[in-house]
């Protein structure tokens, strides 16, 4: 089935936009974009690589999972799957789940030429379609959350569906980069706008409609939205740009990444 046609963006910029009226935004801009997606991004993640964000951070060398060997894991958000695929090639027992299922069909052709099958479920990450207790290890490397009006919820469904102990790990883009122009260059450097509004980055079509929207949160709403959850954090990875690193990634640039940090990822766990 071909995805739907994108409608054109009318409009852009922070915008207050009704949270109920976005809440599907993520969902059909995603599965409309999804070809375009990949085609700018799909080299750089690899169809089996789990890249955790633009510095290139590879889960080979950070570890931030654990040891996965006999745990049962779970993707949210996890778009064409390459990390869940990553996971699977070395025998992990893995589920990737996205909202968009023009995303995971992608994936699907990954398998192919890949030869590593990977099952996946759609899902929305705020109702995940598991009993209590299912899994030991969560994760997302930048799916669903940036997108959500209602984070909390996601960190809500993690916890739930992960055994007492279990890890909850997501990367998101760092809180820091909302004050500075999204530009790989110069342009990018110099602070424009306030770190402390809310309001998210939003896309409108000619009648309104929100297209697509990305929500920012500081630092501290992130970690009240995992305590409010019931998590533990036990540390906050700010990945450093490598040397010799010079792929661009929209706004990320080896020029932005040796002064500004670009992702922050949580790793946190359920207690008992
Ligand atoms: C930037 S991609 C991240 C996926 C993958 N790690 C990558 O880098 O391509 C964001 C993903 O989040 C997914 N997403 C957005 N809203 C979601 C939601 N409410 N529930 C689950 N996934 C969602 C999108 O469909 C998309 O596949």
């Amino acid at each position: 089935m071909r995805a739907p046609e994108p409608e054109p963006t009318d409009s852009a910029g922070y915008l207050d936009v009704d949270p109920q009226a976005a809440s599907g935004s993520g969902r059909a801009w995603w599965d409309a974009n999804a070809t375009e997606y990949l085609d700018e991004h799909g080299a750089f993640l690899g169809p089996a690589d789990f890249v955790w964000c633009p510095e290139g951070l590879r889960e080979a060398d950070a570890g931030l999972l654990g040891d996965v060997a006999g745990s049962r894991v779970l993707e949210i958000g996890a778009g064409a799957a390459q990390c869940s695929r990553w996971l699977a090639g070395r025998g992990v027992q893995v589920v990737a789940t996205d909202v968009a299922e023009g995303m995971l069909r992608a994936g699907l052709a990954y398998d192919e030429s890949t030869g590593v099958r990977t099952p996946v479920v759609a899902a929305d990450a705020r109702a995940l379609p598991f009993p209590d207790a299912t899994f030991d290890v969560a994760f997302t490397a930048y799916g669903a959350i940036p997108f959500v009006p209602d984070a909390e919820r996601v960190h809500r469904e993690a916890a739930r569906v992960l055994r007492p102990g279990g890890r909850w790990v997501f990367a998101v883009t760092h809180p820091v980069r909302w004050a500075f122009p999204d530009d790989p260059s110069e342009r990018g450097l110099t602070a424009t706008r306030p770190y402390f509004d809310r309001r998210p980055y939003a896309e409108l079509g000619a009648s309104g409609a929100v297209l697509y929207a990305e929500y920012h949160r500081t630092i501290g709403d992130h970690v009240a939205d995992v305590v409010g959850a019931g998590l533990v954090i036990d540390a906050i990875v700010e990945p450093e740009w490598p040397e010799g690193h010079d792929a661009v990634w929209g706004g990320w640039s080896p020029l932005r990444g040796a002064l500004l940090p670009g992702t922050a990822i949580f790793v946190t766990h359920v207690p008992g």
